[in-house]
């Protein structure tokens, strides 16, 4: 039994929702929780985006594969996921996953992305994947009506591996992280890039719009180059400096998609607060990486680990005067502290303990969302990090949605392992607790071993494919306090 295990009360060990309710009150955390039996009528309420009926409260939020192919276009394993995505019955698939406007912004190899010249992802293969998510909703006895369709699109900056290899282009030189990235002040964007960058995304959400996609998300979060941008306090320069300048590239992003596709709904993902980075500490546990003040964080207090939600409210102000209509708050980046944003139980093979329950996590991540959705009424804000909720999703899915503190609720490791979760619940019918997510993290340590992402522990198909047993060795390897795969 893992060190993990030992500390942390295992929520399926929880016998009743007093039980539950009793482990939050010594926990001195709170969530909101909806009354029994509710769940399916509260998360099933319809909603509207201007003239579009929606017809929950659940949100499936993006998961990439690292499964796409070189040119940056959907494989096999891409379409078997947006399949999955549409049997879910969400209201909203935010984003599907990660796609790279440009290829010098691409993650991995493997991640989907545009290229110039049609190179890249094509409509035709937007247009194939929204084709499956409608084909995922015919299983499940639904039509297309009643959901809205979004694509993300990023651009990696400090985190763009585009060959494999760590390419970075930053936001600006980092104290910390430029040593991380393998970054120089070399590989810092340029004004005139950022400017040309623009048409890019641009150019990807015509794209979207064009292959039937209702939204797409400008990714402002984990890391990667908007959301260091919202932090690039010591940029000199028009993208730099206070927040107006830090959050310039991203209004100029949402405007130039506006102008090209007028009729395209446009969202953020949001990292609203962001922590020090944190390494595993002499007991594998997850520690600061630096001591004292971090003035860098996006949504941060000073501190490093404290949360200042000043700047995040103005940004949304900001976001919704341009026209920004829908807002998924999540946290930090899953490179450098990803306890904060996907909480969970066994960390992935690079990463560490969790330095507190990560139910405590889920419960700021909540918190932070209630705060930004209670004084945003015109955005339609959505929740993330609730899969670590597993028995408990549903009532505290509801609960967020009952009380106001998000329109919807994500759901994004668990469509991994239990896509008809969402329609289980709007049903009425009981989960199956064979197939809650337990956040065993194997579909991230995948990809960092270099395989494919998927949810190999209750996956049928991901448990038969040849990666498992090597995933399985990579854990041992690591056990074993040896390096394993890249
Ligand atoms: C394998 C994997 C892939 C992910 N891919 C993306 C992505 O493409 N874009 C994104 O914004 N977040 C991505 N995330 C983060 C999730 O969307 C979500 O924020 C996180 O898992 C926490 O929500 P959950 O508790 O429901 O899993 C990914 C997470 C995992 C584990
Ligand atoms: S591998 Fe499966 S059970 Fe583990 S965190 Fe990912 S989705 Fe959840």
């Amino acid at each position: 039994m893992s060190a993990a295990r030992r500390r942390f009360t295992q929520l399926k060990r929880l016998a009743d929702r007093s039980a539950f309710v009793a482990h939050l009150e010594d926990l001195g955390i709170s969530l909101p929780l909806a009354d029994e039996g509710a769940e399916g009528v509260v998360l099933g309420d319809p909603w509207r985006l201007g003239d579009r009926a929606v017809a929950n409260r659940w949100a499936v939020l993006p998961m990439e594969g690292w499964d796409g192919d070189p040119d940056g276009r959907p494989t096999d394993l891409v379409r078997r996921r947006w399949r999955r995505f549409g049997r879910s019955s969400a209201g909203v698939i935010w984003g599907g996953e990660a796609v790279a406007v440009r290829p010098d912004g691409r993650a991995n190899p493997r991640q989907l992305g545009f290229a110039p010249g049609g190179m890249g992802l094509r409509v035709d293969d937007l247009a194939a994947l929204r084709a499956e998510v409608l084909a995922g909703r015919r299983e499940v006895g639904l039509g297309p009506q009643g959901m809205l369709l979004g694509l993300q699109l990023t651009h990696s900056g400090r985190w763009a591996r585009p060959e494999g290899r760590p390419a970075p282009r930053t936001a600006w030189s980092h104290p910390v992280l430029d040593a991380r990235a393998g970054a120089t002040p070399e590989v810092v964007l340029s004004d005139a890039e950022l400017d040309d960058l623009i048409g890019a995304y641009a150019a990807a959400a015509v794209a979207a719009r064009d292959a039937g996609f209702d939204f797409v998300d400008v990714k402002a979060c984990h890391g990667y180059l908007v959301h260091e941008l919202l932090g690039a306090r010591d940029r000199p320069g028009p993208y730099g400096g206070d927040l107006a300048g830090r959050a310039r590239f991203l209004l100029r992003v949402v405007a130039a998609v506006r102008a090209a596709a007028a009729d395209l709904a446009v969202g953020v993902r949001l990292s609203a607060f962001d922590v020090v980075p944190h390494c595993p500490g002499p007991d594998g546990t997850g520690v600061p990486e630096v001591d004292g003040p971090w003035p860098y964080a996006f949504g941060g207090d000073g501190t490093g680990t404290g949360i200042d939600l000043t700047e995040v409210h103005e940004l949304c102000r900001l976001l919704v005067a341009s026209g920004v209509r829908l807002l998924c708050v999540t946290a930090g980046s899953p490179y450098t502290c990803p306890h904060v944003q996907r909480p969970a139980a066994f960390p992935p093979s690079d990463g560490y303990r969790p330095p507190r329950d990560p139910l405590c996590e889920v419960a700021r991540l909540v918190e932070v969302t209630g705060a930004l959705a209670r004084a945003h009424p015109q955005l339609v804000v959505v929740a993330s990090g609730l899969s670590y909720l597993q028995e408990w999703l549903p009532a505290v899915a509801a609960g967020i949605v009952a009380t106001g503190t998000a329109m919807l609720a994500g759901y994004g490791r668990g469509v991994l392992a239990y896509p008809e979760l969402p329609g289980d619940v709007l049903a009425g019918r009981p989960c199956d607790p064979r197939r809650l997510c337990r956040t065993f993290s194997d579909c991230t340590s995948a990809p960092r071993n270099g395989m494919v992402s998927g949810c190999y522990p209750l996956d049928p198909f991901y448990r038969a494919r040849p990666e498992w047993a090597r995933l399985a060795q990579a854990k041992r390897d690591r056990r074993a306090g040896r390096e394993g795969g890249s």
